[in-house]
């Protein structure tokens, strides 16, 4: 585990992560997948399932709150990352925004701790160094500006994405 001030980075399962609020790597539809998304599903119980089913969905760089029901969490963010359609379709700008967003809803909710997955880095095909650099920049950006926020983690599951996450925060140092 690495910390740079209030941003800890950790190779870990998401799902086990006790914090106000952990991000999900959803779909449009908010009704489950694979991935962290299926994982969260499957952890949090079948209550999750029920309230995504109100909130109508979700769109591409937004992001919506529930309830963590059986997770050590208290919500979800659930965040739709863009699928990597070679870069000139405006991926790099949404997926900050899913940052953006879920930091926002965070503070929203008064959720001090939040955990961020490497969102589009898997199923959706995102680069992953591309990623990082845009997940990093976004949460170093909207901590340098507020105090709101106790400790952002970025959960890893990939030895890939934490050597990534490695290498960008201790340039950053
Ligand atoms: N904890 C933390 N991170 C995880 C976990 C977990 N339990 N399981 C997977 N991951 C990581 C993957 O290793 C990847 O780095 O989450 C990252 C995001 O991968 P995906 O879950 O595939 O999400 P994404 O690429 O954003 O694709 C979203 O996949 O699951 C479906 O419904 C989802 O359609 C949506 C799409």
């Amino acid at each position: 585990m690495m910390s740079e001030k209030r941003i800890i980075l950790t190779r870990d399962d998401i799902t086990k992560m006790e914090v106000d609020a952990i991000v999900n790597a959803a779909n449009s539809r908010l009704l489950g997948g694979g991935g962290v998304d299926g994982a969260i599903h499957r952890a949090a119980g079948l209550q999750l399932l029920e309230e995504c089913k109100t909130l109508n969905g979700c769109p591409t760089g937004s992001a919506k709150l529930t309830k963590g029901y059986h997770l050590p969490a208290k919500y979800v963010i659930h965040t739709v990352g863009p699928v990597w359609r070679g870069g000139n379709n405006n991926e790099t700008d949404l997926l900050k925004s899913c940052y953006i967003s879920s930091l926002k809803i965070a503070v929203d909710n008064n959720c001090t701790t939040i955990a961020f997955p490497n969102i589009s880095t898997g199923i959706y095909g995102f680069p992953k160094k591309q990623a990082a650099e845009i997940a990093i920049d976004a949460v170093q950006d909207c901590i340098r500006e507020n105090e709101f926020f106790k400790t952002i983690y970025f959960v890893c599951f990939d030895q890939e994405n934490y050597k990534l996450y490695t290498d960008i925060l201790m340039s950053d140092e």
